[in-house]
């Protein structure tokens, strides 16, 4: 379970245009298990309607110091109370200076003043506001009390500039979030290195082709983020895939095989634990064709010879200094008998087998069932989301590790 599960949020929204993201921030935290209540300044009003907060969060949402029906309900100092974390996203320009300046001229700003619970803001304004001196003494002067700075990211503003200022995305924001709660519970992997290899490999046929697999890279993805919210150190060695780089993992890109085994075999003995999660081709074409290859009139069929790629996993269980490792089974059928076959043959830690022929779960799903085998032992993961799955997995192997330390 999540350390952000029953965790109080206050979502405070000031002024801002990255304020129409809120809505979708609310419900992501929901979905984690948070509780919302959404205070709003009359500058975020301007952007997005309190109905559609109070709809998302099921929470009345709190905008006036001086309401009386307000204050009735859930006043300005029980809400500072009730709140395990204060995030005030979108930060504007404005309400950063005001919190800054220890200002109580409206609830946003008295909450902050009467609440003990941790300040986070994500700021979103325009580059050279966000560059502006005093801006960025006003973010200094907080960050020595203590206060929390998620962003801003930096690219293309709604006003057409173009630098730092945008507001953080929401997956960023929701997984900083549940990191947040995480750190202040158990970081059970605080000092370990995983390395993680993810996605599929490709293996150039010419200049334009390739061959490859249905790996996403979601289950290697879910692993690391699982992985550096328990404090773990991550990177993922990473196949081309179409996912935003977890919080706090380093990623190296790599396109072949033979790429992946040159980073992998260079990061592993440095690794406390090496998982294997990416799908590689076992074998590539032997000779890449120099140029485009062109289909000919007098040739109805084409053959490619192909050769042995180098085996990831069970060279890094070759290595002297070798880390806990943990490979992957992806079998269509006699699952437990082929896991356990490359177990021993790769001589591995763990594997964890799943059943790609299963729809709904495997390749390119947002879910995912395993087994996960040792020598001695086996433990069952049933069908859930990958995310979940990862935190389940990523339990098994601290275990397994710290058992054979
Ligand atoms: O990426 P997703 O869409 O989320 O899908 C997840 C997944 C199905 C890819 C994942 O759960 C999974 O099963 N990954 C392993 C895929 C695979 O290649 O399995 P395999 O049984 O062919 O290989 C066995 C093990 O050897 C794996 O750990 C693999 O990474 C490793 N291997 C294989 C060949 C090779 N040349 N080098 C290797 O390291």
């Amino acid at each position: 379970m999540s350390e952000i599960q029953g965790k109080n949020i206050v979502l405070a929204i000031t002024g801002g245009i990255a304020a129409y993201k809120t809505p979708e921030l609310v419900r992501r935290l929901k979905d984690q298990g948070a509780n919302i209540r959404v205070v709003m300044t009359e500058g975020a009003k301007a952007f997005i309607t309190p109905l559609t907060l109070q709809a998302v969060s099921a929470n009345p949402v709190s905008d006036s110091l001086l309401d009386p029906a307000a204050e009735l309900a859930m006043g300005h100092i029980e809400l500072a109370k009730w709140a395990d974390m204060i995030l005030v996203a979108p930060a504007s320009a404005d309400a950063i200076a005001r919190i800054s300046n220890g200002l109580a001229n409206d609830l946003l700003t008295t909450i902050c003043l009467a609440s003990e619970a941790p300040l986070v803001l994500a700021p979103a304004m325009n580059q050279q506001m966000w560059r502006a001196l005093a801006t960025q003494e006003n973010i200094e002067r907080l960050q020595k009390r203590g206060v929390t700075i998620w962003g801003p990211g930096a690219g293309e503003q709604a006003c057409g500039d173009v630098g730092p200022g945008r507001m953080l995305e929401v997956v960023e924001l929701v997984e900083l979030s549940v990191g947040f709660f995480q750190q202040s519970g158990i970081r059970a992997l605080a000092g370990q290195k995983w390395v993680i290899t993810a996605g599929p490999t490709r293996e150039a046929i010419d200049p334009v082709r390739y061959i490859s697999n249905h790996s996403s890279g979601k289950m290697g993805y879910a692993i690391a983020q699982a992985a550096a919210r328990a404090g773990a150190d991550v990177t993922i060695i990473s196949g081309p895939v179409n996912l935003t780089t977890p919080t706090n993992c380093e990623r190296i890109d790599v396109s072949s095989a033979r790429d992946m085994h040159k980073h992998a075999l260079s990061l592993a003995s440095q690794a406390d634990i090496f998982i294997a999660c990416a799908a590689v081709a076992d074998y590539r074409v032997a000779e890449v064709a120099e140029h485009k290859i062109k289909k000919t009139d007098d040739n109805d069929e084409m053959r490619i010879e192909l050769v042995k790629n180098p085996d990831i996993v069970a060279d890094v269980s070759k290595l002297n200094d070798k880390p806990f490792t943990v490979g992957f089974a992806a079998e269509t059928q006699d699952v437990e008998k082929y896991a356990l076959g490359k177990l021993t043959r790769k001589n591995l830690d763990l594997i964890a087998a799943n059943n790609v022929a299963t729809e709904g779960q495997g390749f390119n799903s947002d879910n995912n069932a395993l087994t996960v085998y040792s020598k001695d032992d086996k433990y069952p993961l049933p069908l859930t989301s990958k995310s979940e799955l990862a935190s389940q997995l990523v339990n098994i192997i601290g275990q397994q590790f710290t058992k054979r330390q």
